[in-house]
């Protein structure tokens, strides 16, 4: 396998952090080349940032109170994401609606992680509406962000089967180790620069994805 160098990464979170410490655990055991220039959070005491601290990654909390328009806060963060040297934004539970401004710059270089099987159930409660849809599949996809909340083209996905006994609770947990691998997997491509964006296409060593990529073990196929 070629060596790339290190990828530039900031990572926003609102909250826990779990899928930042899979990307942190993932850079330290080898197995993708980042270099962790921010993690940003719109919560002073999101578990996310201590996270980020412990491990020595810039960090910084911005009050969504102190701005006057969701626009200012939105520059304000992402002039502070360029600041870092950062060529790819990961959205890993930041639980916000991004103004189309200003993340304008970002296209092509923004990835979030969702948990459902998108276009199915963007924004907020996926796993209570996959349920009460009666779905017998769920999952989770990374896509890159365009300004349409959970809408811009999905990368690749990964799908686990919903069990007649599953709850929210139980379905939420079920996904998110398969959202642990998922990342990671998606982030190793684009650190490759095996993926990229093309008129709203996703590509894969140039040649567009007709599907999401699948994970299928620990491996993006495509579908
Ligand atoms: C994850 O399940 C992620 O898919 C979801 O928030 C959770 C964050 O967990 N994101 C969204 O719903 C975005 N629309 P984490 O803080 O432990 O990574």
């Amino acid at each position: 396998m070629t060596e790339h160098k290190p990828l530039p990464i900031a990572v926003l979170a609102s909250g826990r952090g779990s899928n930042l410490e899979a990307l942190m655990h993932a850079c330290n055991t080898g197995q993708l080349p980042l270099e962790f220039r921010l993690v940003a959070s719109d919560h002073a005491e999101a578990a996310a940032l201590r996270r980020a601290e412990s491990a020595a990654i810039p960090t910084v909390a911005l009050d969504p109170s102190g701005y006057r328009t969701r626009r200012d806060f939105d520059l304000d963060l992402f002039a502070r994401v360029a600041a870092s040297g950062a060529e790819l934004v990961v959205l890993a539970g930041f639980m916000r609606i991004l103004d189309a401004e200003a993340i304008a710059p970002w296209t092509g270089r923004m990835i979030n992680v969702h948990p459902s099987l998108l276009p199915r159930y963007r924004g907020l409660h996926t796993h209570r509406r996959a349920l009460e849809a009666g779905d017998h599949e769920h999952g989770a996809s990374v896509h890159f962000v365009s300004a349409e909340l959970d809408g811009g083209p999905v990368i690749a996905q990964a799908h686990i089967d919903v069990r007649a006994d599953d709850t929210e609770t139980t379905l939420a947990a079920r996904l998110l180790p398969f959202e642990h691998r998922l990342l990671p997997a998606v982030v190793k491509l684009i650190a490759e620069e095996r993926l990229g964006l093309h008129d709203a296409v996703v590509t894969l060593d140039t040649i567009p994805l007709e599907q999401p990529l699948r994970l299928v073990d620990q491996a993006l196929q495509r579908a």
